[in-house]
């Protein structure tokens, strides 16, 4: 079909959504058409605050799971409809059983639960924030997590940090504490750590490495390296630049298209983050394989309108539904962040 002619698919998404009074959002990692399609695009919390703010009742969201459970906590009133209901392999490697099994390892260890200063990034579950909430513990995203960690540490307790041990031990190394890792390092060195952080990991961010910096460096000696606080801290020591999906956005496109970068973070969006010169690419992706991202990848606009005509038809799919304490405490978590933020 030429660039044209208009898409049957999208004007029947375009009418539905119109019919249903439907808000569709799209995180930057989801495919080039889907971003295309909707009313919001960005990071997983601004998308969720925006959402839970809309007028419209009805969010459709293009996305993973977390994100959908977010605006479900914060404006539980709406219904939150998902096209795939695909969950973060990162959030997946932790649920409320997992949580509650790591405290107890601490305890067995000496560590008092008193002593625990619970955070949980973003990329975790509604039923993991509310076991975090109710240890006065809170969550923190990428764009924000220094402040939440600075603040954490005026509590004078061990900063719990999961799921993402790649983004605990950054935090622990930018701010000169030590990090231990649960279920690898010694009792001694959890017990002696400032920071423990559970054993999860993004996969995408795993696979940029540091010949990868190095081979860029190599070629390109002025290249600016440019990565995401997911990624393993050897890389992100080696960047010249960290930074959330939405602050990368921001620096990359502040360069002059003549500045060469290589960026460390999702395909789709680092595809699209700035034009080429002349023909000549300057933006690079910084790894030799396709870092993209396989639970963001699988909506399709054939999801779109069949999620929507489910709806249409009275017979939901993929609907968001948190019980009622989950729900309470979730946000407890996200509202102790927002108001820091
Ligand atoms: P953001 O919170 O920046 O949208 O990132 C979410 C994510 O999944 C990063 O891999
Ligand atoms: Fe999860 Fe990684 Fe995908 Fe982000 S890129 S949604 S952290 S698996």
């Amino acid at each position: 079909m030429s660039a044209t002619t208009p898409n049957p698919l999208t004007i029947e998404i375009k009418g539905l959504l119109n019919k249903l009074n439907a808000l569709l959002v799209a995180h930057y990692y989801q495919k080039d058409e889907i971003v295309a399609l909707a009313d919001l695009c960005g990071d997983s919390l601004e998308l969720s605050r925006k959402a839970s703010m809309s007028p419209k009742e009805l969010i459709v969201f293009c996305g993973v799971a977390f994100m959908g459970q977010s605006v479900k906590v914060l404006a539980p009133q709406k219904r939150v409809i998902m096209p795939r209901l695909a969950c973060c392999s990162m959030a997946r490697m932790i649920d409320s059983d997992y949580y509650d099994e790591s405290i107890a390892t601490l305890q067995s260890y000496g560590i008092d639960k008193e002593q625990i200063f619970p955070i949980t990034y973003i990329n975790s579950n509604a039923d993991v924030k509310a076991k975090v909430a109710q240890m006065g513990g809170l969550v923190c995203t990428s764009a924000n997590a220094q402040k939440i960690f600075e603040y954490a540490l005026q509590k004078g307790k061990k900063i719990f940090f999961l799921p993402d041990r790649c983004l605990g031990e950054n935090l622990a190394r930018s701010g000169q504490k030590s990090a231990a890792l649960l279920g690898r390092d010694s009792k001694e060195q959890i017990v002696n750590a400032d920071v423990i952080c559970y054993d999860g990991f993004c996969s995408v961010h795993q696979l940029f490495t540091p010949e990868d910096v190095r081979f860029y460096r190599g070629r390109f000696p002025d290249i600016k390296i440019v990565v995401h606080p997911e990624c393993d801290p050897n890389v992100v020591e080696m960047a010249d630049f960290v930074g959330s999906t939405s602050q990368i956005i921001t620096y990359v496109q502040s360069l002059p298209l003549e500045q060469r970068v290589a960026v460390g973070t999702e395909f789709n969006l680092v595809n699209r983050l700035r034009p080429k010169l002349n023909g000549v690419q300057t933006t690079f992706v910084l790894s030799a394989s396709k870092p993209q991202c396989p639970t963001m990848n699988e909506t399709t606009l054939e999801d779109v309108r069949d999620v929507l005509l489910a709806y249409e038809d009275n017979k939901p799919i993929n609907e968001i539904f948190l019980d009622q304490n989950t729900q309470k405490w979730a946000k407890i978590a996200l509202d102790r962040m927002l108001e820091l933020s």
